[in-house]
């Protein structure tokens, strides 16, 4: 642990940004690395305590997004990194679809306690936020056994294929990608039904990174909905 070379409060900048570490790490970006990944700003990050980040130039940044919002508890919080010392010392592999472990059941216990929603509350873990996704429209057409789902322009939701298909914040990440999952509506702002009950969105999902897909989450696009809906294919064109 090396929080003492943390600044109290920051930001603090050594070097013109990019520095010149920073810069070879770049350039070898460009050279082994695939060009999907999206980047907005070239900061390479090296370690984090709390709200700073620290690039590889010994920059200092303050964190104002907690990672990308999945660090809640700050960098590197001792606790949580104790937590995952232990567990991978402890048994490193895990097949939540194959085998039992007790740790999912308690921390599935304790998220059934605060879950923002009436019980029975069951857990089902993915490794992302788009894999929750994933899992989110699946419960939603088993539960329901409909197959249209609503999905918000403006909003992204990850880019798997699924996922994608609800994903309408930047044309690039939709572009020759097409076709994607049918059964998806995109709608300009709150959707109705034409009785005007309004219906409950499946992209109202839970930013947190241990999503729990809501399998309560489910639409229906069965023809009930009025003109501002258009189907997905629309988003090919924009
Ligand atoms: C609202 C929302 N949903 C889904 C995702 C996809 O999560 P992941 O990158 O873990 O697949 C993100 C990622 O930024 C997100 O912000």
């Amino acid at each position: 642990m090396a929080t003492q070379t943390f600044s109290a409060v920051g930001p603090k900048i050594r070097t013109k940004l990019p520095g010149p570490k920073a810069q070879a790490v770049l350039q070898g970006d460009a050279q082994y690395i695939s060009p999907s990944y999206t980047r907005s700003y070239p900061l390479v990050a090296k370690r984090g305590r709390g709200v700073i980040v620290e690039d590889v130039d010994g920059n200092e940044f303050l964190d104002f997004s907690a990672g990308i919002a999945v660090v809640s508890t700050g960098h590197c919080h001792p606790k949580v990194v104790a937590a995952i010392q232990k567990q991978a010392a402890e048994l490193i592999h895990m097949s939540g679809t194959d085998f039992y472990y007790e740790s999912m059941i308690t921390l599935a216990e304790r998220l059934s306690k605060v879950a923002p929603m009436s019980g029975p509350i069951r857990a089902y873990y993915g490794n992302s936020g788009t894999e929750a996704v994933e899992a989110a429209m699946k419960l939603a057409r088993y539960h329901t056994k409909r197959q249209g789902i609503i999905a918000f322009y403006g909003a992204f939701h990850g880019r798997t294929m699924g996922a994608l298909s609800l994903t309408a914040s930047k044309t690039q990440q939709r572009r020759r990608f097409f076709p994607v999952v049918p059964g998806v509506a995109s709608a300009a702002g709150s959707a109705m039904t034409t009785a005007g009950a309004p219906l409950a969105p499946v992209t109202t999902e839970p930013s947190s990174a241990t999503q729990l897909a809501i399998s309560t989450a489910a639409v229906t696009a069965s023809g009930a909905m009025r003109s501002r809906i258009r189907p997905d294919a629309s988003l090919a064109r924009t």
